[in-house]
């Protein structure tokens, strides 16, 4: 704990009154850096292609928006990138724009996810070149699936050739590389970090990721979860938010690893239905705690088995090894995932249950403007 304290001082300290772009940062992991940068006293601007004051994001609901310089902006648009760059003058980029729902965005927008998670940090990189590298770093956000399927894991970061398939994590696997070579040839203080699954509340792609999805399925429709019959077999690492932040937050400030490829490990080594049978567990226990009977229902109701796509191709094992971003920050995960799911939960209990409201509220008021009509 006494290293958490440390790292979390060193962190404000640091961060205090530096100027970070933040690309995605109205997605799930770009607001929670962007809320800790906040925090730390940072002036922070906001990038993002949807910006709308309406949209699900810890931006706009958690009073955020009024303290942080919101810039509306495509990544893909490189003069744009390049003027926005230019004039913020920033001293650190964190990069997470991209088309991140993995397999179905990919599936139907091959070439979009190609320029966004591909050409958009090119676009960056080269603006940062541009700019003679006056720019302190630039973190990108990287994935496991980089590796693609492996003989050997934990996957480590030397592990070549990286055997990416699937579009998403072809691009990048792209823009991964090409990172290095930004950072070899031209000198960009660029950090890359291969993240692994990171969960935790305001994930709002709740169509797509096992435990947002799982919670709709759970609060927002009262049934059971789902689990993909061809994912019965598939291993994946697991990461609470608020470490992740920390750890990019270290990796970003620290020189020594600029140009440098970080694994971020996970807290939790597991099996998807293993990880889905944990949640129904955990769901049924606070539910037991806060509401009684629901509880018993949820276990009762267990999980509904779907097929999946045969045209998808995921990988089976993921797991990445975490020793060389200990040695080099000291980040070991501090967050275990039992309490990570409960704070999840908690999160998307309330706001599954807001929505309800939100939706009866709705339904009450055009029921009565109709009968005003009347
Ligand atoms: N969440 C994870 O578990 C995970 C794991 C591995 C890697 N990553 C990477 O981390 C990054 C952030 O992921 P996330 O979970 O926050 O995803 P997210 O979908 O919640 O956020 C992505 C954000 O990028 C924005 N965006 C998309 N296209 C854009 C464009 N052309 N121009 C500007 N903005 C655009 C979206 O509006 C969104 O706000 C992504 O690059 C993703 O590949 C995430």
């Amino acid at each position: 704990m006494s290293n958490l304290i440390e790292s979390t001082e060193d962190i404000k300290r640091f961060y205090k009154d530096k100027r970070c772009l933040v690309t995605g940062g109205f997605g799930f992991v770009g607001s929670h850096v962007v809320e800790s940068l906040v925090k730390a006293g940072a002036e922070v601007h906001v990038l993002d292609i949807d910006t709308d004051e309406n949209r699900d994001s810890l931006i706009n609901l958690c009073g955020l928006r009024d303290k942080v310089h919101i810039i509306t902006a495509d990544i893909t648009d490189k003069i744009a990138m390049e003027e926005i760059i230019r004039q913020i003058k920033c001293d650190i980029i964190f990069h997470f724009a991209a088309a991140a729902t993995v397999v179905e965005k990919a599936m139907d927008l091959p070439y979009l996810t190609v320029l966004a998670n591909t050409m958009g940090l090119v676009n960056i990189l080269e603006a940062v070149r541009k700019m003679n590298n006056s720019i302190y770093s630039v973190l990108f956000s990287s994935t496991d699936k980089v590796y693609g399927e492996a003989s050997e894991l934990p996957y480590k970061e030397n592990a070549t050739p990286l055997k990416a398939v699937g579009l998403y994590d072809s691009a990048k696997m792209a823009a991964d590389v090409l990172a290095k070579s930004y950072a070899e040839v031209f000198k960009v203080n660029v950090v890359i970090v291969r993240l692994c699954n990171l969960y935790g509340p305001y994930d709002f792609n709740i169509d797509y990721r096992l435990i947002p999805k799982s919670m709709k399925h759970i609060y927002g429709e009262g049934r059971a979860p789902e689990l993909y019959f061809h994912s019965l077999d598939h291993f994946r690492d697991y990461l609470y938010i608020d470490d992740a932040v920390r750890a990019m937050l270290l990796l970003a400030k620290e020189k020594k690893c600029f140009g440098e490829i970080y694994n971020m490990p996970g807290c939790k080594y597991a099996s998807t239905p293993g990880i889905l049978k944990e949640i129904i567990n955990r769901v049924a226990e606070v539910e037991r705690k806060l509401n009684g009977e629901i509880g018993d229902q949820i276990t009762a109701r267990g999980i509904r088995i779907k097929m999946g796509d045969p045209q998808h191709i995921v990988i089976e094992k993921q797991h990445l090894c975490g020793e060389k971003i200990k040695d080099s920050v000291g980040f070991v995960p501090e967050i275990s995932f039992e309490d990570g799911l409960e704070r999840t939960i908690l999160f998307y209990r309330e706001y599954f249950q807001n929505q309800k409201k939100s939706i009866v509220v709705s339904i009450q008021e055009t029921e009565g403007r109709m009968q005003e009509a009347v």
